[in-house]
């Protein structure tokens, strides 16, 4: 067996994850590379959200009766799970949404509807990159259609990295928001955040970061990171689907006008007018994703206990071993940094002229679950010149045989196809 530093002991972690015990078609054993899609999930959170359901349903912050407290109590106690878990300053900073998608609407909208200082309008300008996933450009297609906002972006190097050479163009005197990803989906990019904000503060934008691929794989520290927001989604990081977070200043979070209006954002109503809750509930209208926050937060829970620092370290020796791997594969080309310094745990690749959908069919075959096509980020294909890519992405269960299981899948793709 392939040892390497800094491993976790996967065989032993391997057991809180049932589902990995699968086995698919004629008796292939399920070798699940699909992490930057949804991670899976282990039993200590399946058992709570069992329990939440059979002993604790009930609506959130409404009622006087016992599940209704008890509800309310798990439901915000998994807010100061996260709001640790972020080292967030303050529990009223964490805002629970239904995932990263979300979580970035929500801010673009605020933008929108805001009073100066905040506000995007014709006269200001947005800026986000060419490696964002769709969730990070169509809201602020939206908002700069909507506004007359001039929409810019950074580029990519050939290497897969953000080009910040000309970053006092981009980000200038006009610029209102800066939004972008922390750990690309697609190209597996870590990006240098400190540069970023520090030129967005000293022009006075806003900086939203979209930490989806790094929020289950890093230690996550808003206060470090120095932006205004952060946004990531609960089911990349063992939690159940439905969940997502906005973390954002608290002084933000006071002076933004809220984007949804309905139950339990509001303070008073009238026929003619309303007045609103104070943050976080100001954004959270209507019943929100109770079990699913209360799934996050025993998510969280399992996560810390492991520590994101080994977390981190066991992706950083698969990451490194899966590159060195990979590149023996002929005809094999990486689309992102092609080795692991600065570089989260998704690895995409094309394969020859094997068209990615065909790549990905013969290792679903082989038992191998890897995700195929543009990966939501589609300006990125543009970019490097190639329709799509098959990505296999890691996770805190992923083991070095199983890296190997995929090099040995792509040689039998290769042979499959001649
Ligand atoms: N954003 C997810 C991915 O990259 C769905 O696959």
């Amino acid at each position: 067996m392939t040892q390497l530093p800094g491993l976790l002991d996967t065989e032993a972690l391997r057991k809180d994850f049932p589902i990995l015990d699968r086995v698919l078609h004629d008796g292939k054993k399920l070798i699940y590379l699909d992490n930057a899609a949804t991670s899976q999930t282990p039993r200590q959170v399946i058992d709570v959200l069992s329990e939440y359901y059979e002993r604790h349903n009930a609506n959130v912050h409404r009622g006087v009766h016992v599940l209704a407290e008890e509800a309310t109590a798990l439901y915000e106690g998994a807010r100061d799970k996260v709001a640790d878990f972020v080292n967030a300053p303050s529990r009223d900073e964490v805002i629970f949404t239904k995932n990263a998608s979300e979580s970035l609407n929500l801010v673009a909208n605020m933008l929108g509807w805001a009073d100066e200082p905040y506000r995007v309008d014709s006269d200001t300008e947005i800026v986000i990159t060419e490696m964002e996933h769709h969730s990070n450009i169509v809201p602020w297609q939206l908002l700069s259609q909507r506004t007359g906002a001039k929409l810019k972006w950074f580029g990519l190097t050939d290497d897969g990295r953000l080009d910040l050479s000309e970053i006092d163009r981009v980000i200038t005197e006009k610029t209102k928001i800066v939004s972008f990803v922390l750990v690309s989906n697609i190209l597996g990019t870590h990006n240098p955040v400190e540069a970023i904000v520090r030129r967005a503060q000293e022009v006075g934008a806003l900086v939203l970061i979209d930490a989806s691929q790094a929020a289950p794989h890093m230690v996550l520290d808003v206060q470090e990171l120095g932006a205004d927001f952060v946004a990531f989604t609960g089911h990349k990081m063992c939690g159940p689907t439905g969940i997502g977070v906005l973390w954002g200043r608290q002084e933000l979070l006071e002076d933004l006008p809220p984007f949804l209006g309905g139950g339990e954002m509001i303070e008073t109503v009238s026929m003619s007018s309303s007045t609103y809750a104070p943050a976080p509930h100001k954004f959270e209208a209507g019943t929100p994703p109770i079990a699913q926050a209360v799934g996050l937060g025993a998510a969280v829970d399992y996560l810390s206990a492991i520590g994101m620092d080994r977390i981190a370290a066991h992706e950083q020796a698969i990451t490194e071993y899966a590159l060195r791997r990979l590149q023996e594969v002929p005809d094999l080309r990486i689309i992102g940094p092609a080795t692991a310094e600065e570089r989260g745990a998704a690895i995409s690749f094309t394969l020859g002229d094997i068209h990615p959908h065909d790549v990905g069919q013969v290792l679903d075959e082989q038992g191998i679950a890897v995700r195929v096509g543009h990966h939501c980020a589609r300006p990125v294909c543009l970019r490097y010149g190639i329709p799509a890519t098959t990505r296999a992405s890691f996770y805190l269960y992923t083991s070095p045989a199983e890296v190997d299981a995929l090099v040995d899948g792509l040689e039998h793709v290769r042979n499959f196809f001649g």
